[in-house]
Parts: C-alpha cells; structure tokens; sequence
C-alpha cells in the first residue's frame, strides 16, 4: 500500500459525513471512520462510503479475548476494509488471531486482506499514569517500542504511533513495518486537544507511511484546498 494522506472523518452522523465527501469531486481521498460513526449508524456506513470508491480505514481499536476478536475480524474483513487495528496490549496470541479472523475473512470475501496495524500505547496516555495506573515499570518509549516489536511477532503490518514514535519504530521494527501518525499540524495553527505534533513536511522526513488528518481538513473553510496542501507537503 502506497504511502497516503488519511482523512479522520470525526462527524456525528451519516449526513455531516457525506456532506463533506460530496465536496471532492476530483478524487476519493483515503478515510478513517472510528468508533462514533460506526457505533452510530452501524457497518452500514462503511459499506456505503467504500461504494463511493474511497479506501477505508477502520479504526475500533478491537481488545478482547483471541477467539473473539478473530471472530469479529473475520466480520469486518467481510465489509472489504483497507486497514483495520487492534490494541498491542491485547497480547501477541490475540494479535495472531485477529489476523486469522482477517485472512479467514477475506478470503471467504474474495477479497485482499486488509492491512492490520496495532496501537501501542495511546496518545492520551501519559508516562505516569502508565506506570502508576496500569502499573508498566518502564519508560513510554521502551513499552512502545517493545509492543511494536510484540506487533511484528504476531505477523501484523505496522503500528498507530505519534510521528515523534515513528522513528523509534522504524529502528526497532525495520523500514517495511507501517506507521501510522495522527497529531498532524501546521505551525502557527492552533493544536486542540492534540500534545505532540508533527507538520505534514516533518513527517514525511521522519519516514512515516501514512499521516492521519482530521481538523486541519475538516475543520477548514476548503477542505478540498486544505487536503491538497497536506498531500502536496506529505507526498511531495
Ligand atoms: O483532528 P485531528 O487531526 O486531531 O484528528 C486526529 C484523528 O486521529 C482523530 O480521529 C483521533 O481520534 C485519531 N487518533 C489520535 N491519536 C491517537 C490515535 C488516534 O489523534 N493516538
């Protein structure tokens, strides 16, 4: 898979949704749907933009017991996704059987199986409360560094990360092995709730494979102007 410009479709329903997709008429840009629009209209919504001709990533952060996210899998490759995610916390065996879930799937779909990356540890996060909530006797560098290797072991195609991480995985996880960085920003441009970020041309020196944007498209008056600018600085 090419490297890409992903675009976080954070809206509340299926209108707002497609509202915003109607506006490129030149080009399907790739997508990330998460949990409040899929949890709100249902698999129905994937379906429907995947229709359109756009690549989806879906991103429900699946953690649970092995059997039952394979099972789960094996249904979302069924809906023909391009990218899907697991949380690395779940265990290399739980990451094993999600992508046996995906392959079963896929292939039963007649489809080429999505790619499958894992989330290391979220950005939201903190160092400290890693350590004293979830008791990680360690530093946030080397439990995201050591889950990205659990994610190569367990046969999965890359990690979701901060841009600033990416390297680090790279170097642990080799070239080949995807990230996928959201907390993009332009400087000047005000960051919201995002803590460390990355402008779209930092990224792309820092070696990432695909950038996932959401405010500094969506939240703009051109969206269109603004997804052009971000692919022109990340894809050159
Ligand atoms: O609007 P913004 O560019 O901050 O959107 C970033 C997208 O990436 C959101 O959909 C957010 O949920 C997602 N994301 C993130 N940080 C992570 C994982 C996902 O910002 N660690």
């Amino acid at each position: 898979m090419e490297r890409d410009v992903i675009i976080a479709l954070d809206f509340k329903n299926k209108a707002d949704t497609l509202a915003f997709l109607d506006k490129f008429t030149d080009e399907k840009p790739f997508v990330k749907i998460g949990m409040e629009l899929f949890y709100g209209e249902g698999p129905d919504i994937v379906r429907e933009i995947k229709n359109r001709g756009h690549k989806i990533f879906l991103d429900l952060k699946l953690h649970d017991i092995p059997m039952t996210v394979k099972k789960a899998m094996k249904n979302l490759a069924v809906l023909g996704v391009d990218m899907t995610n697991v949380h690395a916390s779940g265990t290399i065996e739980m990451m094993k059987y999600a992508l046996e879930g995906l392959e079963e799937g896929a292939k039963e779909a007649g489809r080429e199986r999505a790619k499958l990356i894992a989330v290391t540890q979220l950005t939201s996060t903190s160092e400290e409360r890693m350590q004293k909530e979830i008791l990680i006797n360690a530093s946030i560098n080397d439990t995201i560094v050591k889950y990205a290797e659990n994610t190569k072991a367990a046969g999965l195609d890359g990690v979701v990360c901060s841009p600033l991480e990416a390297a680090m995985v790279k170097d642990a996880c080799g070239k080949e092995f995807l990230t996928v960085t959201p907390g993009i920003r332009y400087p000047g441009a005000g960051v919201q709730d995002q803590v460390r970020v990355t402008s779209p041309a930092d990224a792309r020196a820092i070696g990432t494979d695909f950038i996932v944007v959401g405010r500094p498209i969506t939240a703009q008056e051109d969206p269109v102007a603004a997804y052009h600018r971000v692919c022109a600085d990340f894809l050159g």
